[in-house]
């Protein structure tokens, strides 16, 4: 980093998130004095660029931050020189997300953005877009770290791997600190003396020892898990149905929101169908709530990141977004969990295979922190998921209709071989616009 102040290029810049990170860069900036943060958007999405942009340059200088916000929709000129990129953007937008909900609950089947048939379709949209990123990062930023929060961020890291030669990425999720932070407040004790080790795949984590004060407490969270209902932990788009005790005690690990749908996925889809027929899958819930944030955003009168968008998911992402590029920028060396390569560290996990595990943050990067076997109870499950990731990645690079349909029968949410195919051929009309690779037009495959 040869700069005095970096430049961050932010694609997908015009989310509803991007106060987040604003914030995040504000708060940090004496150690990570970011000089230029270029918010980048599709044409589609100039509008929404545009307001959330200013709403972040009131907030810079309200802040008295030196930082300059630049927006624009030419992606090649934001990503000249960057140091780092980060991507949080939604082929589509929310009416795909919409189709990936509710699509498959027509079949019985869950329908989540980033698990199940929508977790494979997302994934099939948006791992080419990240693949032409790469080619421009390699001609124009060559040495800048690719941060992805894109969903489904496991899947996608792991494509980089499979299908390119870029190996500065990291992919990141906010759903270990949202557990750092479900357990902090279980306890009722403040963040930073809790201590999770995780391992598993992204929205597969485990928390394998919880502990509070280098003591560990795992068996107390647990119990308190299962026997209060106001322990949940989750996150506002997972609902919480409480866990059977006699499971999670046996299983003696914290599962992550996600894992609902795989230990609980009758009930969730009992309650993804209520849902959306009463009030509308997440993804049509959130459009609601998007537009009130967006209507908020556009008063001249705020200068900050506004209390409402506690209501979404990513609650906690430009914490882990500004604490990673923070650690690798100062070379901290301190431990956080992210999606990089497994490098040996989960037995079980190819060695070139993407999981969400604890590592030392340098300035080189990730460096996993060995976790060895996992309990034998969820290695089939984690492999079975990783196996999925491998073909979907493959699917999406090569366009290929049987390897899609095979994903979707690999997938654990998904009962048939049969329902797989209705599904690949009613979500891939539905994305026909977004899906090009399967209609005649190749994405570069490596
Ligand atoms: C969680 C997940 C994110 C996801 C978000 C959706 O936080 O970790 O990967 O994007 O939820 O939240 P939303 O408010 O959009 O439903």
């Amino acid at each position: 980093m040869t700069r005095k102040g970096l430049k961050v290029v932010t694609i997908g810049g015009g989310s509803s998130y991007t106060p987040e990170l604003i914030e995040g860069f504000i708060k940090r900036h004496a150690d990570l004095p970011v000089k230029e943060l270029w918010l980048v958007d599709v044409p589609a999405g100039e509008r929404k660029l545009q307001i959330v942009g200013d709403l972040a340059k009131r907030m810079v200088t309200e802040a008295g931050v030196d930082l300059d916000i630049r927006l624009t929709v030419d992606r090649r000129e934001a990503l000249a020189d960057a140091d780092f990129v980060t991507t949080q953007f939604r082929v589509g937008q929310l009416a795909a997300r919409a189709k990936d909900e509710r699509i498959p609950l027509k079949y019985d089947v869950i329908g989540q953005e980033t698990n199940g048939p929508g977790g494979l379709f997302k994934g099939l949209r948006t791992i080419p877009v990240i693949l032409d990123i790469i080619r421009d990062m390699e001609e124009l930023c060559p040495d800048a770290w690719l941060i992805n929060f894109t969903n489904p961020a496991g899947m996608v890291t792991e494509a980089v791997y499979r299908h390119s030669n870029w190996r500065k990425v990291v992919g990141l999720c906010n759903v270990p600190i949202g557990m750092q932070m479900g357990v902090a407040k279980q306890l009722d004790v403040d963040p930073s003396r809790v201590h999770i080790d995780f391992a598993g795949l992204n929205h597969m984590v485990f928390g394998r020892h919880v502990y509070l004060d280098g003591k560990d407490v795992t068996k107390e969270v647990i119990d308190a898990l299962t026997s209060d209902k106001e322990s949940g932990i989750t996150m506002k788009n997972i609902v919480d149905l409480g866990w059977e005790p006699s499971f999670l005690k046996a299983l003696g690990m914290l599962p992550c929101p996600y894992h609902r749908y795989y230990y609980q996925t009758s009930t969730m889809l009992a309650e993804e169908q209520t849902a959306a027929a009463e009030k509308g899958t997440r993804a049509e819930v959130v459009k609601k709530l998007e537009g009130e944030l967006f209507e908020l955003y556009q008063q001249p009168e705020l200068k900050e990141k506004p209390e409402q968008l506690e209501k979404r998911g990513g609650a906690y992402y430009s914490e882990a977004a500004c604490r990673l590029i923070d650690s690798i920028y100062n070379d901290r060396r301190d431990i956080q969990p992210v999606n990089t390569m497994n490098l040996g560290a989960i037995d079980g996990i190819p060695y070139e295979s993407a999981v969400e595990v604890n590592c030392v943050i340098t300035k080189e990067g990730p460096k996993p922190i060995v976790v060895g076997e996992l309990p034998v109870a969820v290695q089939g499950l984690i492999q079975q998921i990783k196996s999925f990731e491998r073909v979907a990645a493959e699917a999406a690079v090569t366009g290929s209709y049987e390897t899609a349909v095979l994903a979707m029968t690999i997938n654990p949410l998904v009962p048939s071989d049969k329902v797989a195919k209705q599904l690949v051929d009613d979500l891939l009309e539905a994305h026909k616009e977004y899906l090009p690779q399967f209609f005649g037009e190749g994405v570069g495959v490596e």
